[in-house]
């Protein structure tokens, strides 16, 4: 008697994923009792063997005596995490004849807990994509906890189950499953915190909404209490609706994340606020396992960096390469891995140590030289990448007792969207979205200022002593307020708006 079996599943690399065939051999003449394990796996996979014979032996299935061999084919590629334990067991169950049925059509992923109850794992959306893709409609196992991630899918049949005797019974047609029914995507916004809450700050609105509109990084300016906070947190809502390829994109890094917390579809874009004292590794990604950080669960939506000079200076340098590029690459030993990082920087700082520098109401304890290293400390990469610098002055009350409530959050949206839509289509040619991923040759080619424009522009290189660098954010950011203005030209009044947006030197 034949005690071979083969088994269909997928590993994943990043956001890639590769169909596997995990393969069993067990060789009841010999003496040694054991199970050994080949194919590149790590040590999460190496640990299989423990859970995968206690769940088989306490659902009640003879563990079958001999030596088993489980190969993870094919050899060259990398397998990670637990979700091979169920493979491995159906493999056993089926090199054992307690499988009877073919199961060549079925791919399985799934961790075991010792007690054989099949456990949720991770990046289930993308290895589902990848195969949902192919041409013969695929036929899955997943833990039962996975089953919104494969509702949000057309092509696919997807059965769940709890436990590996409920798998069996399946397996061997002794219970019938219905596959899990799709559910087509709802992509409504959801605005939990609206702008209307937002008393005075009128300046830090309007910079919000230009910088929503193209897409351009901002840093926010102010003592402590101003609402720099309060303003971040409702960017996420001005921005417009995400696409299903957005949607789909987010979820996926969200899926390999194991964050996504039993929603089908991340329908909302991701605000995400990692604190100063956070690490390279949870900011940027990475670990044993190769996580996306949190520049990648931004993607698509908002980076949220409070403190901004707190961060540890390696943080900010390992963010100049993905704020250029939109994404990141991750290297370990033999396995590098890139995930998507686009996302709107919107980072705060108060204008000294203290907090109260140039406040009205409050003496500032700070040196000068504290002021001026404080500042200091975000010159460079991440300066360089930011488009608009605002001041935020603190309420007086006056405007804080005010009643009247300000624009929503849905009407400032509905600006952003038609302003976003001007830029697509005069730059989809280049293969770009936004106007802050305009370079230099592109906004020369792009924008021609009258003579008005001309010399406002020039009066404020003389008189700000703008760098080349300034000037391309200048013009930028007067090309995309001109587009939420529905204007053709960029128009002197554009330009003279931009310039606000430039950064105030401190003058000591
Ligand atoms: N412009 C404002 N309109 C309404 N409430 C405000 C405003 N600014 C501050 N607040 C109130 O003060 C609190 C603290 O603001 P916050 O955004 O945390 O300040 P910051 O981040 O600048 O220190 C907010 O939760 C809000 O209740
Ligand atoms: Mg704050």
């Amino acid at each position: 008697m034949r005690h071979y079996s083969s088994v269909s599943s997928v590993t994943m690399i990043g956001l890639n994923a590769y169909r596997i065939a995990v393969e069993v051999d067990v060789d009841k003449k010999a003496v040694i009792h054991d199970i050994d394990i080949v194919g590149l796996g790590d040590t999460v996979v190496k640990e299989s063997k423990k859970r995968v014979k206690s769940a088989l032996k306490n659902s009640g299935f003879p563990f079958p005596r001999g030596k088993i061999t489980i190969n993870l084919a094919p050899s060259d590629i990398k397998k990670e995490g637990s979700y091979l334990d169920l493979p491995m067991a159906v493999g056993i169950l089926k090199a054992s004849d307690i499988v009877q049925k073919d199961i060549s059509k079925f791919l399985f992923f799934g961790e075991l807990g010792l007690d054989g109850t099949v456990r949720k794992v991770r990046g289930v959306l993308p290895a589902l994509l990848k195969l949902s893709e192919e041409k013969e409609k695929p036929t899955v196992i997943l833990p039962a906890s996975n089953e919104s991630e494969a509702s949000i899918l057309k092509n696919i049949d997807a059965y769940t189950v709890k436990n590996l005797s409920e798998l069996v019974a399946f397996l061997n047609g002794n219970i019938k499953k219905n596959p899990i029914a799709y559910k087509e995507p709802e992509l409504k916004h959801i605005v939990a915190e609206d702008f209307s809450d937002i008393k005075g700050q009128e300046f830090a609105k309007r910079a919000a909404e230009v910088a929503a509109a193209g897409a351009h990084n901002l840093l926010l300016k102010g003592s402590p209490g101003c609402g720099k906070t309060m303003l971040a947190r409702r960017i996420p809502g001005i921005l417009p609706r995400m696409s299903l390829e957005e949607a789909i994109e987010t979820t996926k890094i969200y899926s390999v994340a194991s964050l996504l917390d039993g929603k089908g579809l991340v329908i909302e874009r991701p605000f995400r606020s990692p604190h100063h004292t956070a690490s390279t590794t949870a900011i940027i990604g990475g670990g044993s396992e190769a996580k996306p950080g949190e520049i990648s669960l931004a993607h698509n939506g908002v980076l949220f960096l409070d403190e901004l000079p707190e961060f540890r200076r390696d943080v900010l340098e390992a963010l100049r390469q993905p704020l250029e590029d939109g994404d990141v690459t991750i290297s370990r030993a033999r396995l590098t891995v890139t995930y998507p990082a686009r996302f709107m920087l919107v980072a705060a700082q108060n204008p000294c140590p203290c907090g109260w520098y140039g406040d009205r109401s409050h003496e500032c304890s700070c040196s000068w030289n504290d002021i001026k290293r404080y500042n200091k400390k975000i010159s460079g990469p991440i300066e360089d990448r930011i488009d608009i610098f605002v001041d935020m002055p603190r309420l007086e009350f006056s405007e804080y007792s005010e009643k009247r409530k300000s624009e929503s959050s849905k009407n400032i949206r509905e600006r952003v969207e038609r302003a976003r839509e001007r830029q697509y289509a005069r730059m989809k040619v280049l293969g770009k979205y936004f106007n802050s991923q305009l370079n230099h040759r592109e906004i020369e080619e792009l924008i021609s200022l009258d003579s008005t424009g001309a010399k406002l522009l020039e009066s404020a290189v003389e008189k700000l002593r703008l760098t080349g660098r300034s000037v391309d954010k200048v013009l930028k950011v007067s090309l995309t307020i001109a587009d939420l203005e529905g204007s053709e030209k960029v128009l002197p009044r554009h330009i003279a708006e931009a310039i606000q947006y430039r950064k105030k030197e401190v003058n000591l």
